[in-house]
């Protein structure tokens, strides 16, 4: 598949923050290269959609549009979750899609879909059922159609993961396990338990304006913290802690995760107006752990914070080259769930993050904005922002096998 940029430009990409230089900008906003970066990235990669606590009866369903793919995550009969095409193969209707609610204000609207519990999935345009194996098991007034073979339709089937209760999945059915590119970031983060945290408060913003890359850089680049955060983020400086200096992991090819450890000056702080922490520390942790911030990503849709008390995930997925759909939600022991006065801690510990938002997301506008210019550059980068040349990295090796069609 022919990139609209040419390789040997995005090769100055690839690289370490010593040699590398920024991306061509065009990758921010170019509606071809945007389809291209489609095929590159999304096709065959994990992709988060969502944690296990949210289908954990059978029957539970969630609906999810990765890349723009209607799917339905679903607990089946035999109690394992499973992923597969929302699509119908009858006529191309989704299953999921929610006519409920429908009037004559919104009846233009893009489609929403449903998630809940059922015993079956069907479609409401011409009532085909497909149980939640998703194999066809009811197709009104087909019996004359001689060549139609109910036993070989079914709702198409998509490869899942479970990593640490985060739910991923892949639209290539042949692709390799995601489990074992993860080592590093496994050993780093098995203190954190994170499959047995529970997710709170998860919201949505459907179209966040700007370009799905710049969230990614944002989150994990460290070197913004002390000057864009200046103040709010002097628990935990760009720099580090003295004798403890920030630091990135190594990226090497096969590598599935990046990840970065922001020391703090004291331990158990927190990303609130008290900069502590506002809940007990998570059990299994060091000193260490206690006295820094995680920032991980799964490339190209997870990111994972986690800090003393708690931890908090993203997932980035891309609905146009200007604008991506952000979830983002808290992770917690069920336990501290119990705790007198959770919600109203939850609550300053949201404004806290709200206090970085109104920073951050401004920037990222500013900076989609700026990118799109004729005088966009691609400069070099500092080592508190290692992890954007190993994120372009990690793009680049995409693009190029995508142009020689491997
Ligand atoms: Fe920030």
């Amino acid at each position: 598949m022919e990139s609209p940029i040419a390789l040997e430009e995005l090769l100055k990409s690839r690289g370490t923050y010593r040699d590398a230089i920024g991306l061509p900008p065009k990758v921010y906003s170019d509606p071809d290269f945007f389809v291209f970066e489609r095929e590159a990235v999304f096709a065959s990669e994990w992709l988060c959609v969502g944690r296990e606590e949210q289908v954990q009866e059978v029957g539970d369903y969630f609906s999810a549009t990765p890349a723009g793919e209607p799917i339905i995550v679903v607990r089946n009969s035999e109690s394992e979750i499973r992923a597969m095409s929302s699509v119908c193969p009858h006529r191309g209707m989704c299953v999921t899609a929610d006519l409920d609610g429908i009037d004559d204000e919104n009846m233009l609207e893009p489609t929403k879909f449903l998630s809940g519990n059922v015993r079956y999935f069907r479609c409401p345009y011409h009532w085909w059922v497909f149980n939640l194996e998703g194999q066809l098991t009811g197709a009104p007034e087909m019996k004359e159609t001689d060549c139609f073979k109910a036993e070989d339709t079914s709702l198409e089937n998509i490869a899942l993961e479970i990593w640490n209760g985060f739910i991923f999945v892949n639209f290539d059915i042949n692709a390799d396990p995601l489990g074992p590119s993860l080592g590093k970031l496994e050993k780093a983060v098995r203190n954190y338990d994170l499959s047995s945290l529970k997710t709170v408060d998860p919201a949505v913003i459907p179209d966040v304006p700007f370009n799905w890359k710049i969230m990614i850089e944002n989150f994990m680049e460290m070197y913004h913290n002390s000057r864009l955060h200046k103040g709010i983020h002097d628990w935990a400086p760009s720099a580090g802690a003295p004798g403890t200096p920030s630091s990135y992991s190594d990226f090497e090819e096969g590598d599935g995760a990046m990840f970065g450890f922001n020391p703090s000056l004291e331990m158990d702080g927190g990303f609130n107006p008290t900069y502590k922490a506002l809940f007990p520390p998570l059990p299994n942790l060091t000193d260490e752990e206690r006295q820094r911030v995680v920032f991980a990503f799964v490339p190209p849709t997870l990111l994972i914070g986690m800090q003393s008390d708690s931890a908090f995930w993203f997932t980035v997925n891309p609905t146009s080259p200007e604008t991506h759909e952000l979830s983002m939600a808290y992770l917690f022991p069920e336990e501290v769930l119990e705790t007198p006065l959770f919600d109203e801690l939850l609550e300053a510990a949201i404004r806290g993050v709200g206090y970085f938002n109104r920073q951050d997301i401004p920037t990222n506008i500013a900076t989609h904005l700026g990118l799109s210019s004729r005088f966009a550059n691609r400069a070099h980068y500092s080592w508190q922002e290692a992890v954007i040349p190993q994120f372009n990295s990690w793009l680049v090796n995409r693009y190029e096998k995508q142009m020689e069609g491997k």
